[in-house]
């Protein structure tokens, strides 16, 4: 069984999450998707506007994923890929190079993001009407 390993905040979900989601799904049998907390989120100046259990229930329910994680911090990964012996660790291209340290643990796959969609961009759009 290969088991993939992704992180992210998945704030108003949208079509670049799915195809994400889908394409690491597709490169092995089980997915585990790491879910920046509330909190995490703050640390990295960004605020979801759905909070972390609301973000958990509809990533649960999307059938690509297979078991969703809380991403509390910057250093939990290299644990995180041994404890659940993660064979591919999947990112969107936008990090490509930020976790090539992982090498050492597994393979580090980098996806295309979908162009012109991102949670920021939608709540950019619904502040402005
Ligand atoms: N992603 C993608 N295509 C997009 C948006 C996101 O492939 N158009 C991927 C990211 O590269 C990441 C995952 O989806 O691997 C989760 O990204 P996240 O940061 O939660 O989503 P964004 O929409 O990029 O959020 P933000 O605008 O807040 O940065």
């Amino acid at each position: 069984m290969i088991t993939v390993l992704t992180y992210g905040t998945f704030d108003f979900l949208h079509v670049g999450h799915i195809r994400l989601l889908k394409r690491a799904k597709a490169l092995g049998d089980h997915l585990i998707v790491g879910l920046s907390t509330d909190s995490f989120n703050l640390i990295k100046h960004k605020s979801a506007f759905i909070p972390y259990d609301q973000r958990k229930e509809i990533l649960e329910s999307i059938r690509y994923v297979d078991i969703v994680i809380p991403e509390e911090s910057w250093e939990q990964k290299i644990q995180d890929v041994l404890s659940h012996n993660v064979d591919i660790f999947v990112m969107g291209d936008d990090w490509e190079g930020e976790f090539d340290f992982l090498k050492d643990y597994c393979q580090v796959v980098y996806l295309p993001r979908t162009q012109d969609i991102s949670s920021s961009a939608l709540k950019g759009q619904l502040r402005n009407g």
